[in-house]
Order: C-alpha cells, then structure tokens, then sequence
C-alpha cells in the first residue's frame, strides 16, 4: 500500500474501514488543479485492498485527464468501496448511510455521481445527507442514469474515429462490435441501429445476453472469442484493462472506441495499438459525455439541448487529437496526455 501511494502522483488518499460492512472506502483525490474534486463511486468486491486502492487511484487519474481534455472545469477523483462478496441489501444500505456521512463531514471536498456498481437511488440516498451528488433520480431532482449521455459521447467518437479513418463520417453498414450492454452498452447499440450500423455484442451476463437478443435479435459473440471477432469498430464497454499484450495481438478491428475506463492496461498498450496500425479513440475522452451532460445540467444550469450539443463535441475533440497524432507521428494515446496534461500545467501557472 505504501508505494503504491509514494509512485502516485495524485494529491491524497483518504482510506476508511468499514467494520459493520466489512469495506474498505478509498477516495482518491488526483488533481484539483482545474476544480473540484468530481468522480463516481464504484462498489465492487476487490480479491484484496491493495486492488481497490490501485483501482481508485487510476480512475482518479482517469477522472483528472477526462476533465482536462474535454477542457471541463473539474477535478478529478474516485471513491471505491470494496464490499464483500454478495453483500446483502440491508448491509448496503447502511455502508452507503456512513460513506454519505464520511462525504458529509468531508465538507464538500468530493463530489461524485454514480459508477460500475451504484446507481441513481442510491445516490439519492447519499444525498439525503450530503448534497454533492450527480445523477439522482428524477423523483429526488436529478438527471439519473448518465450511460445514455456517455453512449451519446462514444457514439460521436466512434463517428469522428470512423471519419479520420475511413474518411466518411456515415456509419451505416459499418459493424460494430460492443462489449458489455450494462447503462453504457445498451444506449450504445440502440444509437448504432439507429445509424444503421451491423451490431454485434458481447456479454457475461446470460441473463443480459437474453434480453439483448429478444430485444434487438442481434449476433451475439462469446466473451472468449470477442478480442478475435472481425470488426471495423470495437467498442469495449465493459470493465477496464482489456487491451493489453495478451488481447492486441489478437484484434481483428480497424478501430477501438469504447466507453468503458481504463482501457488500456498499461500505457505501452497505446502505443502497440498504433503500432498495429488500429486506431485507438483514447477511453476518458470517448467516455466523458456523461459525467459532462450530468455536471452541465445538474450543477451549472445548462439547458438538455446545450449539454447534448457539449456532449456531441467530444467527436471534435478527438479529430483534434487524431491529427496530433498524424503530425506528430506519436499515438493518440499519447497525443491526449499531451492535451491534458498541458490543460493542467496552464491552469497551475
Ligand atoms: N462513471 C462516471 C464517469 O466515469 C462518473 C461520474 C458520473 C462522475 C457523473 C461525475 C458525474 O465519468
């Protein structure tokens, strides 16, 4: 635990056990060099808190370049609770009463929305003690679920992708391959039929994968045969490091262009990427739109048209990187570091 701290170049880490629900809480604070400390909270069960903790600290991190790039004035940050397995709903519920407790004592120094493994009502519930919570429920005066804002901002990036590379911006006919249909996914294949495009999809939930097929009756791929599966576009939009030395030599895509986090598993998986001569849509860009839309509407006022319109220039942004890419001979990947990087560099001098 202890290097892992030291190597980090975040702020702080705020730790906590939880004792009745047997969770270790981290808030990762990356950089608040650009605003507020801003990202979700995830609730998932780690093997150990060494895990959790890395999880936290590069999802802040995430959270800290995605800002930054889509040129949002935030901060990045994330807590992750590592709950045990199959913890039950009465335990939850009360582990999530203290983190709202822990946020409120905290003064406002985290604000945060919902992630893999929380949702619009239990934001609500956080928010019945601390009120710096995005994406509750319309009932409790929120904007809910933001995977549909996201699905929104990938499908942009995967136009823009699909311009730079294919010269035409028209999707149709292209097939997209989409991993994982959880709040991202499905919004994601629904925009890609809309477009015209051929879907297929990946799952590991047999009961989602169900569903999928008697909702849109698309061809489903195994989740082991998903990396080899022949595509122009892959859209990762599951859980994170899946592109990584093991999986790229295998990929059969022209494109990457997801909107899951952390993508890549380490940053040389970037570079092999470009390297394999496929385009690679770097993942905090491509996934920004729904932290964008819920912070544009729920706490600067912005109207659902403008906030969409914000949403739907992360394809420029990306045109953007992509051509800094091209003239700079350097990968995408890194052409977006870049970018942010000097984002946050302006704003501390
Ligand atoms: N899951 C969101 C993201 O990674 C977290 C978030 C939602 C952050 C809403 C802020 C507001 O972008």
């Amino acid at each position: 635990m202890d290097t892992l701290i030291k190597d980090w170049d975040g702020e702080y880490v705020l730790c906590r056990y939880d004792k009745a629900a047997e969770t270790w809480i981290f808030i990762a604070i990356h950089s608040t060099a650009l605003g507020k400390a801003t990202g979700g909270t995830r609730m998932k069960s780690y093997l150990n808190p060494n895990e959790a903790l890395r999880d936290a600290m590069r999802l802040a991190e995430g959270m800290t370049y995605k800002f930054a790039g889509v040129d949002f004035p935030r901060g990045g940050a994330k807590a992750v609770l590592s709950v045990p397995d199959n913890i039950d709903h009465e335990t939850r519920t009360g582990l999530l009463k203290r983190y709202a407790q822990l946020l409120h004592n905290l003064n406002g120094t985290f604000e945060t929305g919902p992630d893999l493994g929380t949702n619009p009502d239990d934001m609500a519930l956080i928010a019945e003690t601390y009120p710096g919570v995005f994406g509750c429920p319309s009932e409790a005066g929120g904007y809910g679920d933001p995977g549909p804002h996201t699905a929104l901002g990938v499908f942009s990036g995967i136009q823009a992708s699909c311009e730079h590379h294919f010269k035409s911006s028209d999707l149709s006919g292209r097939s997209v391959l989409v991993q994982g249909t959880g709040s991202v996914g499905r919004p994601l294949i629904q925009l890609l039929l809309e477009a015209g495009c051929q879907v297929k999809f990946s799952e590991m939930n047999p009961i989602r994968v169900e569903e999928i097929q008697n909702e849109f009756n698309l061809p489903f791929v195994e989740p082991e045969a998903v990396y080899a599966e022949p595509c122009d576009v892959f859209a990762p939009c599951a859980t994170g490091g899946i592109l990584n030395s093991e999986t790229i030599p295998r990929l059969r895509c022209t494109i990457v262009a997801g909107g899951a986090n952390n993508q890549l598993d380490r940053p040389e998986d970037g570079e092999s990427l470009y390297q394999r001569n496929i385009l690679y849509a770097p993942d905090y860009i491509n996934n920004a739109g729904g932290a964008i839309y819920l912070i544009a509407v729920e706490a600067m006022d912005w109207s659902n048209t403008k906030a969409r319109e914000r949403v739907i220039k992360i394809g420029e942004t990306l045109k953007m990187i992509f051509h800094e890419s091209a003239k700079q001979g350097i990968s995408p990947a890194m052409a977006a570091d870049q970018l942010a990087k000097e984002k946050i560099y302006q704003a501390k001098t």
